[in-house]
Order: C-alpha cells, then structure tokens, then sequence
C-alpha cells in the first residue's frame, strides 16, 4: 500500500494506492453521518455493494445514487438529480458525497459536493486507471454543456482519495490501455527515469501487475501533486498536464467523443506533440521515437484509424480549445523526455505540416 500527500494548507489530502485500498484519514467524516454514495449503472453493479459495505463498517449511514453510464450523464440535469436525492436522503454541511467510478463520476459527484450546501466533504474512489493517475487528483470538478464539454465546474479538493487496485481487474482492455496513454505522459512531461521504467515493463503493464501498477500510479500521482501544489487553479504550470491535448481533444470533438478513447485520442495527440517539439523545440528525434514506440507497444494509436478526421475541422476545433488564446492554439512542447515547455505559439504552416504524420499510410 502506498500514501501519496497533496498539499495545499488546510485543503491537503492523502491518496491511498493499493489492492484493497480503504479510506482512512476521513473515517471521522464517516462515523455516524449520512453519506451518499454515487456511481454509475456500471460501477454500482460491479463494486457498488462493496464499496458500502466499507462505508457502512466505517459507521456510516449509506444511501445511494445512480445515473447511466455514459459521459451523457455528465450534465446539469443530473447534477440537479443528485441535488434532489442528497435532500431526499437528509444530507447536510456534516455528511459526505463518496464518488465511485471513473472520470464521468468523480467530476458529476465533485461538482455536486462542491456545490449542494455551498460545499460538503467529499472522497474520490476511482475505479478506472485513466480517473487514477488524472481526473481524481488535483480538484477539478464540473459537467458538461450541450455547447462543449466541462464548460461548468469549480475547483473543490477531495477529503481523500481512494484507490483499490482490485477495481482494475474488472476493466475492459481498451479502457485500460487507454489509461496507459496519461500514465506515458507523465514520464514524457516530467519523469525520464519513470519512462525508461516504462519501457522496460510493459508486459507487466499489460498483465496489470498490482505491485508494478502501485508503484507507477503512486509516481504518476506524485507528479500531478507536485503540479497542483505549485499551480492549483490552473494559472500556468497546471498546462503541462496536457501534453498532447491540444490535437487529442480536437480528435475527440470531430469524430464524436467515444469514436477514440481519450486516452487514444491523447496517444495520437501525444506522437502530432513530438512532431511539433521536434521541429520547434529541438525534441531529440530519437527520443520522439521511443515515446511512439512505447505507446504502439501498450496497444495505443499512434495515426488514425479508418478515416481520417479532416484537417480544416481538426485545426478549427483546436481553436475552441480552452488553451488558445484569439485563436492561436498554446501547445506544450517536449525539450526532451521528461522536460517540456508550455505556452509555445507554434507557426501555422508547421502546425498544419504535421497533420500528414498522422495518417496511417
Ligand atoms: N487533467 C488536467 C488537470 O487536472 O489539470
């Protein structure tokens, strides 16, 4: 078991990393209060009743809430399901909201704590590896608008963080592979020793080894502390956490979210990245390749798959990018694996020269 700390004064928290992970630090949060439970079809089917069984034997009086599975669910309509069902439940300043799936949840469930009451106690329990290494750290919280996605949302940090690794035996390949796409990005951004280790695992990566997965997801998350720490309301520093986002997210938006994972969507947003740094920034060549080949070795895309989503909607949809500004994208560049650069304006013609990289010949 590992113990990652957050630390922002009196908003710190611990993360707890391993198979049968359990909450510690906000048992007192627990004991005898009103807690709400909230998870997808999905997850609640799978996990829900052991996840209450350890609420309830840390003395909690449990209720639960389930909205479908699907980032659909990630909207006001639900937000304002949820709000109906914690009054419906007698929740009040002293209970506590526990979000229990992936990405979709912790942000719904985080935006609702944040929010119901000005602000309840709230504890993440990610159940998938992409919500692990990224979206249950660091206090983003929000839903999306028919408009575009996390267009709402406030910054409101978890109690703890709970992750039982026992909840990745149960997830779908591709849905792990994809959460292998952010762990790659972590080693490319910040952590050369963390990508050679990486390269040297990855057939423990793909059998989900839990001694192997606790020690990279505890790196993986000490990064993104050591990143919120220095930049919690995303002001500056917080950006580098979105390497290969730029052109990850427009492939997401053009081809209709869940034709590419996000994390797949990232990978080949990731390999556009290394062109752009190699070009702009000096990104040794050899080292654009091995992070390519290191994502072909997880199973991830490194070009597209069947068509190929159009440029001109690519370049537009990167410009809605919550990152450019008057409408010229701000790409993180890699100086090297393990050192990048943000806030880099890159040439339109370069920017446009590197989409032909990324169709499969
Ligand atoms: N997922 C990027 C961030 O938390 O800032």
């Amino acid at each position: 078991m590992k113990t990652v700390s957050v630390q922002l004064g009196d908003r710190s928290y611990a993360i707890r990393i391993g198979p049968g992970a359990a909450v510690e630090d906000a048992l007192p949060l627990l004991r005898g209060r009103q807690c709400l439970l909230i998870s997808d079809s999905n997850v609640m089917a799978l996990l829900g009743d052991r996840c209450e069984a350890m609420l309830a034997a840390a003395g909690a009086i449990v209720a639960r809430a389930e909205v479908p599975a699907g980032e659909q669910s990630k909207s006001l309509q639900y937000t304002s399901t949820l709000y109906d069902a914690a009054l419906e439940h007698g929740l009040d300043r002293g209970s506590c909201i526990v979000a229990l799936g992936g990405g979709m949840v912790g942000d719904l469930a985080g935006f609702v704590a944040g929010t119901y009451l000005r602000g309840i106690a709230f504890i993440q329990m990610p159940t998938t590896l992409l919500a692990m290494v990224d979206s249950s750290v660091g206090g983003k919280t929000g839903v999306n608008l028919p408009q575009g996605k996390n267009l709402i949302g406030v910054f409101y940090q978890p109690r703890e963080v709970v992750m039982d690794l026992e909840a990745l035996r149960s997830l779908p390949t591709r849905e792990y592979v994809s959460g292998l796409a952010e762990v790659i990005k972590y080693g490319v951004i910040w952590d050369a020793a963390l990508f050679d280790s990486l390269e040297a695992n990855v057939a423990a990566l793909l059998a989900r080894d839990e001694v192997y997965l606790e020690e990279v997801i505890a790196r993986c998350c000490q990064i993104k502390a050591d990143v919120v720490q220095q930049d919690e309301r995303d002001g500056g520093l917080r950006a580098i956490l979105n390497y290969g986002h730029t052109m990850g997210h427009a492939i997401e938006l053009v081809s209709g979210y869940g034709a590419y994972l996000h994390g797949e969507a990232i990978s080949i947003g990731m390999c556009y990245a290394g062109l752009l740094s190699r070009d702009a920034c000096g990104f040794p060549d050899a080292d654009r390749l091995r992070v390519d080949a290191l994502l072909a070795s997880v199973g991830l895309p490194v070009s597209f798959s069947g068509d190929s989503p159009a440029w001109d909607a690519l370049r537009q949809a990167m410009s809605t990018d919550k990152k450019t500004t008057q409408g010229v994208p701000r790409f993180v560049l890699a100086t090297t694996i393990g050192s990048v650069e943000f806030g880099c304006e890159v040439s339109e013609a370069l920017v446009e020269s590197h989409y032909d990289g990324l169709i499969k010949r």
